[in-house]
């Protein structure tokens, strides 16, 4: 089975959840420490093989393009001031990989934001990564997806388990866990209340999509909250038998949320190195003054 090189991440949402922050910058550029939310979900797919990133973008999101192209005044100034440690760090997120950008003009949904990346992708199979959702590096989600995409040869979600009072936040499966690495999708609903949830188990932000989604996506009426859904072409996937779920056993943050994002934050500076100790002993510090 061919190597999957291609993602799409779609990074035009407006970001309403994040207000004020988010009125005049990308909700994508907030950063978690001093990296921006993208550029982790970036990372996280070349390191699972990716060649080309796909962002499916819109207005107001030029920060995102100027942050992964060459910033020459900075480099320069950088280069100049001898500071090469800062030089080296900046032009290693250029060299990331190949990146190409599609705009989407209206916010019509996640089925129409994949659809707009179509042209770019071709007939390949290719990742799809949700940029609020971001996974302990230590644990790459999309590699997972990957290897369970080989295995099975068929469309891949991954999932985590949810509490049942969040479900009518995800894409919910039915897909019964077998004790192997990915498992049949029989069912797969969008956002549904709890009492028609199939399951706890929810689509976390990370996909493995052959290009027959492309087929269903264009046949998509609005659905939930009037937009195209990709969960109702996923849907279309299961009824064919061509949709499988696997476990991502990574920590996930929805950076979307506010109090996750604090928690991201904390806990990735917690893991850093230079800033990792102190900030441990200044937390110390504060659970005994509040
Ligand atoms: C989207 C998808 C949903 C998925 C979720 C994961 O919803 O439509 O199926 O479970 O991402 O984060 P959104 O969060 O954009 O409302």
């Amino acid at each position: 089975m061919k190597p999957i090189r291609k993602a799409v991440i779609p990074v035009a949402g407006l970001g309403t959840r994040f207000l004020p922050a988010t009125k005049a910058q990308p909700k994508e550029m907030l950063p978690l420490v001093d990296k921006p939310v993208i550029q982790h979900v970036v990372e996280e797919a070349i390191h699972a093989g990716i060649e080309s990133v796909i962002l499916v973008t819109g207005r107001g999101k030029g920060a995102i393009e100027n942050h992964f192209d060459v910033a020459y005044e900075l480099e320069d100034t950088l280069s100049r001031r001898g500071r090469q440690d800062d030089l080296r760090q900046i032009q290693a997120i250029t060299q990331l990989g190949r990146f190409a950008y599609v705009r989407q003009g209206e916010p019509l949904g996640l089925g129409h934001a994949v659809l707009c990346a179509q042209p770019t992708v071709g007939s390949e199979s290719f990742a799809l990564l949700l940029g609020d959702d971001v996974f302990d590096e230590a644990d790459p989600a999309l590699s997972a997806l990957i290897k369970a995409h080989h295995e099975s040869g068929v469309s891949v979600v991954g999932v985590q388990q949810v509490p049942l009072e969040h479900v009518s936040r995800y894409g919910i499966v039915n897909a019964p866990p077998n004790g192997d690495r990915w498992w049949k999708v029989h069912q797969i609903v969008e956002k549904p209340s709890p009492e028609l949830a199939p399951s706890c188990w929810a689509v976390v932000g990370r996909y493995v999509l052959t290009p027959r989604i492309f087929h269903h996506l264009l046949a998509l009426q609005p659905g939930v909250g009037g937009e195209y859904q990709l969960t109702d072409a996923l849907a279309k996937l299961a009824e064919e038998g061509l949709l499988a779920a696997t476990p991502i056993p990574a920590k996930r943050y929805d950076t979307g949320n506010k109090l996750d994002y604090l928690k991201a934050n904390v806990e990735f500076a917690l893991k850093r190195e230079d800033l990792g100790p102190e900030f441990k002993a200044y937390l110390k510090g504060l659970t005994t003054s509040f």
